[in-house]
């Protein structure tokens, strides 16, 4: 009888594991030149029981659509926020005007827009959006607000790769939550979640045809590293960084993806049989201290089921082959030409270190972030070379705003860069006891009123204050704009139905921003930068009165004119 129990509950147990797979969400896709970005909060099925309140963008309940964007164009983002809680969104990776860039200091208020927008110069690559509220950006992150960005080139596109989105081309965004009880996630001193969540779905699978395929993936995790492989140890290939493609294929069985690392990979499923399956895993076991997500506790803040156990993130279920199939690897991808050591005119170091006396756990040259202090200034089109030390008991890893940089050595040693890493990155690991040096270049967007940000991407280390911020000086072209806005600029029309055109004394002048506030003071729009050729769009606003703070791009001098809605 015993013995009859034990095998009941065990094929109970057995079919709990193994038969519980839900059918992996593929993000829908936005392309174009024009974004429309809406942040709420809602709630998903994520466990039996109750449902999850989460964060979602447009129609989604967890996570938010792709945005396919091709290098060169201008691009315009409506972001519109409508949660309950301020917050920022920031474009991971992109290179763009610090203005634009969505760190800390570019808060969108409950009920407000901005509208940033930039050309794309980034090669093709996978990069992601999210919340960089400070103090709150691990809250945000949890609950779910994010999204991811495929850019598109001429170079990319002639290779042969799978590029059908969610057909040989899946987006992989990897994180694992923490349940209350009640089903509601556990953010607070919660470092590792004790669940997967594949693109916000747990447990998940997905078809894949019998071909080469591309999983473009993200750790978009509060903490955890994953250690990536397949069920049978076959070998993958991996084709491009954070910034985008290598210049070719690097072949492994295992590969580290640390919070905020994007990397693509080619999986060849030419020789599997139709109707078998084989397991996306992370083998998280027996990581040397230090490693984030190795510790031993199943529990607690710095505890997970998932620690250092080795777990599943995808189930495959090989399928037929698609029409036009990938069946071979490519074995030259891009040119890219490297910085190296010798190219850099300036060498930095920041340490990371634990925090002051009494502050937080851990921070950057002992100084927690502040955020009305600029920790360094960076000359506009300056190659440097930025040795990151980290003589911390514990791994962190280190991103950096406005670049791709290159990694030239670990612990001071050329060699001892990975393949797995060697393109353009922007988040790398540094483990514990360890020392990493990259180069990069500063191009494109001075600005030194607002400035990017440097941080562990832990986001509850960055939330902590282990972030720095940088402004990028611009030229003497810059410096020597001598317009500014002389006088109080004239609304017209006024009343007015859609189009607000602003009328200024002198004519060179340049607009640094646009905030139109309601009379309760309220940030309704906001326009970094705005292109005020055809005049600003006002058609969304409810009749009334509103003040528009026009910022002098010279003098950041802020004037105040009032303006009726009709
Ligand atoms: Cu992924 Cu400062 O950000
Ligand atoms: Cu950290």
């Amino acid at each position: 009888m015993k013995k009859y129990i034990s095998t009941v509950l065990f094929s109970l147990i057995n079919y709990c594991v193994f038969a519980q797979y839900q059918q992996l969400v593929i993000p829908d896709t936005l392309s174009g030149t024009q974004f429309n970005l809406v942040l709420k909060d809602t709630f998903k099925q994520l466990k039996s029981g109750n449902q999850t309140i989460t964060g979602g963008i447009n129609n989604h309940s967890f996570w938010g659509p792709t945005l396919i964007m091709k290098k060169g164009d201008l691009v315009q983002i409506n972001v519109i926020n409508k949660l309950n809680d301020s917050t920022t969104l920031h474009w991971h990776g992109m290179h763009l005007p610090a203005v634009m860039d969505g760190g800390p200091h570019q808060v969108i208020p409950m009920g407000g827009t901005w509208k940033p927008y930039w050309k794309v110069t980034n090669q093709a690559s996978t990069l992601w959006y999210h919340p960089h509220l400070h103090m709150m950006t691990m809250e945000h992150l949890s609950k779910g607000l994010g999204g991811l960005i495929i850019i598109r080139d001429s170079i990319e596109s002639l290779l042969e790769l799978p590029r059908t989105y969610g057909i040989d081309d899946i987006p992989l965004v990897l994180t694992s939550r923490r349940y209350s009880t009640t089903n509601q996630f556990i953010v607070q001193n919660v470092a590792y979640g004790d669940y997967m969540l594949t693109n916000g779905t747990p447990n998940a699978e997905t078809d894949l045809p019998k071909q080469f395929v591309r999983l473009r993936i993200l750790n978009a995790e509060i903490e955890r590293g994953y250690n990536l492989g397949f069920s049978d140890n076959r070998t993958f290939y991996i084709i491009a960084n954070d910034g985008g493609l290598l210049n070719a294929p690097v072949a492994v069985t295992r590969l580290k993806l640390m919070v905020g690392e994007r990397v693509e990979i080619l999986v060849n499923l030419t020789n599997d049989a139709v109707g078998t399956a084989l397991d996306l895993k992370s083998y998280n076991s027996g990581q040397p201290f230090g490693y984030p997500g190795g510790e031993p506790n199943t529990t607690g803040a710095f505890g997970s089921l998932l620690n250092n156990t080795d777990f599943n993130v995808l189930h495959i279920n090989v399928v037929k082959s698609t029409a036009n199939p990938i069946t071979s690897l490519p074995q030259k991808l891009e040119n890219n030409v490297y910085f190296k050591s010798a190219d850099a005119k300036v060498n930095r170091s920041v340490a990371i270190t634990n925090g002051n006396p009494g502050g937080k756990p851990f921070d950057f040259d002992n100084v927690s972030f502040q955020l009305n202090t600029i920790n360094k200034t960076v000359m506009l089109d300056d190659i440097e070379k930025w040795t990151v030390t980290n003589n911390n008991i514990f791994g962190h890893t280190f991103h950096i705003h406005d670049v791709e940089f290159k990694i030239v050595a670990r612990n001071g040693v050329e060699s001892a860069v990975g393949d797995f890493e060697s393109g353009w990155k922007d988040v790398m690991y540094v483990p514990r006891n360890e020392s990493v040096t990259f180069v990069t270049k500063f191009s494109d967007y001075a600005d030194e009123l607002h400035p990017f940000m440097y941080h562990c991407h832990f986001s509850n280390h960055e939330d902590g204050g282990m972030m720095g911020q940088f402004v990028v000086k611009g030229n003497r072209a810059d410096v020597n704009r001598k317009s500014y806005i002389s006088a109080k600029p004239t609304l017209f029309p006024n009343p007015v139905k859609d189009k607000l055109n602003i009328q200024f004394g002198n004519s060179d002048v340049k607009v640094y921003y646009i905030t139109i506030l309601d009379l309760a003071g309220r940030t309704k729009l906001m326009l970094p930068q705005p292109n005020l050729q055809h005049g600003l769009d006002v058609s969304q606003l409810q009749p009334g009165v509103y003040t528009v703070q026009i910022t002098d791009e010279l003098t950041k001098y802020i004037h105040l004119v009032k303006f009726i809605k009709q």
